[in-house]
C-alpha cells in the first residue's frame, strides 16, 4: 500500500480539449496512459465561467473506464450530487467556499457511492477543511483562481501543498493532496516534492504545441526527475 500511495496520479482536464472532438481527445489521453479524467463543471455564479453539466459527464463515461474526477465549481453543489453520480462520476469534489453544510454534502457523496473531495480557492485558509479531512479521499488545492484554463501557477501554492500534506498525514493518511491549475513540466516536480499525490493538467496536456502522448510523457518524466 505504501508504494501505491506514493505513486502520483496524473489526469487531464478536458477544459482546454477540442470539445467538438471530445471523444478523440479522451482516447488520446487514455492511450497516453493518464490515470483519471478531470471534468470542470462551472455555473457562472461560483465562478465567472459556464462549462457543462451531467450530460457531458455521461458522454465521457461512455468513452472510458478511467475514473472520472468531477470538480464542481458551482454554488450549492449538494443539489447536484445525485445527478453527477448518476452520470458516472467516481470522484465528486466540492468547494468549501460554496457549501456551508460541507460535512453533510461530503457524507452524501460517499453515501451515493462516489469518492468525496474538498477543494480550496487560493485565498481560503487550510484550517477551513481540517474538520472534514478525516472523511474525504481527496483534498484539492487550487493553484489558480478557478474559472479558466491556461492561467499561471500561483507560487504560494507550494507552501500550501506542503502544509496540507502535513495535515493529511496527521488526520487521514489515505487522503490524496490533489493540485489543479497552471501545472506544467517546469513546475510539476516541485508540486510533487511538496506533497501532491494527484495532479490535474489542462493546457499542458491539450495543447497545440505538442501531441497529447508527448505532453503526458514530458509531465511523467518531470515527475520522475
Ligand atoms: C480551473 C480548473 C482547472 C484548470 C486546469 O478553474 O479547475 O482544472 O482548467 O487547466 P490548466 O492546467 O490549463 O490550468
Ligand atoms: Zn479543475
Amino acid at each position: 500500500m505504501g508504494d501505491l500511495m506514493s505513486e502520483v496520479l496524473l489526469g487531464p482536464s478536458i477544459l482546454t480539449a477540442n470539445l467538438l472532438r471530445l471523444g478523440e481527445s479522451i482516447e488520446m489521453a487514455v492511450s497516453a496512459g493518464v490515470d483519471f479524467i478531470h471534468l470542470d463543471v462551472m455555473d457562472g455564479h461560483f465562478v465567472p465561467n459556464i462549462t457543462f453539466g451531467p450530460l457531458v459527464v455521461e458522454s465521457v463515461r461512455s468513452a472510458t473506464n478511467l475514473p472520472l474526477d468531477v470538480h464542481l465549481m458551482i454554488d450549492q453543489p449538494e443539489r447536484y450530487i445525485q445527478a453527477f453520480v448518476d452520470a458516472g462520476a467516481d470522484m465528486v469534489t466540492i468547494h468549501v467556499e460554496a457549501c456551508p453544510h460541507l460535512h453533510a454534502a461530503l457524507t452524501a457523496i460517499r453515501e451515493r457511492g462516489a469518492s468525496p473531495g474538498v477543494a480550496l480557492n487560493p485565498a481560503t485558509p487550510l484550517e477551513s477543511i481540517v474538520e472534514v479531512l478525516p472523511i474525504v479521499d481527496q483534498a484539492l488545492i487550487m493553484s489558480v483562481n478557478p474559472g479558466f484554463g491556461g492561467q499561471s501557477f500561483i507560487p504560494t501554492s507550494l507552501r500550501r501543498i506542503e502544509r496540507l500534506r502535513e495535515l493529511t498525514r496527521q488526520l487521514n493518511p489515505s487522503c490524496r493532496v490533489e493540485v489543479d491549475g497552471g501545472i506544467k513540466a517546469s513546475n510539476i516536480g516541485q508540486v510533487v516534492t511538496a506533497g501532491a499525490g494527484m495532479i490535474v493538467a489542462g493546457s499542458a496536456i491539450f495543447t497545440d504545441q505538442l501531441p497529447v502522448a508527448e505532453a503526458v510523457q514530458q509531465l511523467r518524466a518531470a515527475i520522475a526527475r
